[in-house]
């Protein structure tokens, strides 16, 4: 029987799948005292995105650890040098996320480019309103330009939507991608021309010291002014404070975003502002999609420490 520590509140798909072993935790967050004390003597990890798995924590664990499955797509959490050495597994969640994350990325992109926060706010306070033809006015999406940052299952999802709503697709990647299931006009170009020539930048790159403050005061100063963001990505891929400055000057028109810098905290500024839309970190939080990711990491975990290969290891 092996020990395997859960380190957040999990769903049944994965518990259930685990039961044959001592499992430890998986009804509640383990901070990092908790954390550094249960790893000790664990064989595995069933871990979510904001554990801090860096070297010592990694050390912590004892020679026996053998595979850290983590319950995400993003893994800029884990010092994933650290666990090569130690010659520990780790395993992520693709596949299964894409569809309901680039959901709510396009969500927050209708919710930013019509002002639906806003709207809603302003019924909710019982403010006067009435069918006006000059009122609540935002941006149309047929024509318009979609810039997706990181074409990988998520930004060609995102892609996707917005070809369907009309809008013309640039993308930013590494290298040339498949296109041939986006339809409609798509084109690989430079993060400086997305950035500057899209009326929507929507960020689906992982966090990496490349793409750490990719949206940076420069960045956002050289968006078109009606341009707006949406981050379901990593906050810290955008550089909050100035985006908070962007808005507050009016250098781009809006940002709708759930992902934020140092979450759960949200700037200050950001909260005051119509034109931004924030929502906490529910990119893939559809009941069907976070069963399958639990029941993918279960079976990741199983995978390693029965001696098989897991479907998703980095
Ligand atoms: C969510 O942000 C994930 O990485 O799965």
């Amino acid at each position: 029987m092996a020990k395997i520590v859960v380190t957040a509140p999990q769903l049944p798909a994965a518990l259930d799948l685990l039961s044959e072993h001592q499992v430890v935790g998986g009804d509640h967050f383990m901070d990092r005292e908790e954390l550094a004390q249960n790893i000790q003597g664990a064989d595995a990890l069933l871990s979510s995105l904001s554990d801090p798995l860096d070297a010592q924590m990694i050390q912590q664990a004892g020679p026996q650890l053998k595979v850290i499955g983590q319950c995400a797509a993003g893994f800029n959490n884990i010092d994933l040098q650290a666990a090569r050495q130690a010659n520990i597994a780790v395993t992520t969640t693709p596949g299964v996320l894409h569809e309901a994350t680039a959901d709510l990325a396009f969500a927050l992109l209708l919710q930013v480019t019509r002002r639906t926060g806003e709207a809603e706010r302003l019924v909710r306070a019982g403010k006067a309103w009435r069918y006006d033809h000059t009122f609540m006015l935002g941006m149309g999406l047929q024509g318009a330009t979609l810039g997706i940052v990181g074409l990988g299952q998520i930004g060609e999802a995102m892609a996707r939507r917005g070809a369907a709503f009309g809008m013309n697709i640039l993308y930013s990647a590494h290298s040339d991608k498949d296109t041939s299931r986006i339809g409609g006009k798509v084109r690989r170009v430079s993060n400086d021309e997305l950035i500057a020539s899209s009326d929507v930048v929507s960020l689906h790159c992982p966090l990496t010291n490349e793409t750490r403050h990719l949206i940076d005061a420069d960045a956002l100063n050289s968006m078109k002014e009606s341009a707006y963001l949406v981050n379901t990505a990593r906050g810290a891929c955008v550089d909050e404070k100035a985006l908070a400055s962007a808005l507050q000057k009016g250098q781009i028109a809006g940002a709708g975003l759930d992902v934020y810098e140092d979450e759960p905290a949200i700037s200050p500024e950001l909260m005051r502002m119509e034109n931004v839309v924030l929502l906490p970190h529910i990119g893939s939080a559809t009941r069907p999609t976070r069963e399958k990711m639990s029941a993918l990491t279960a079976r990741n975990i199983l995978a390693v420490l029965e001696g098989r290969q897991p479907e998703n290891q980095l």
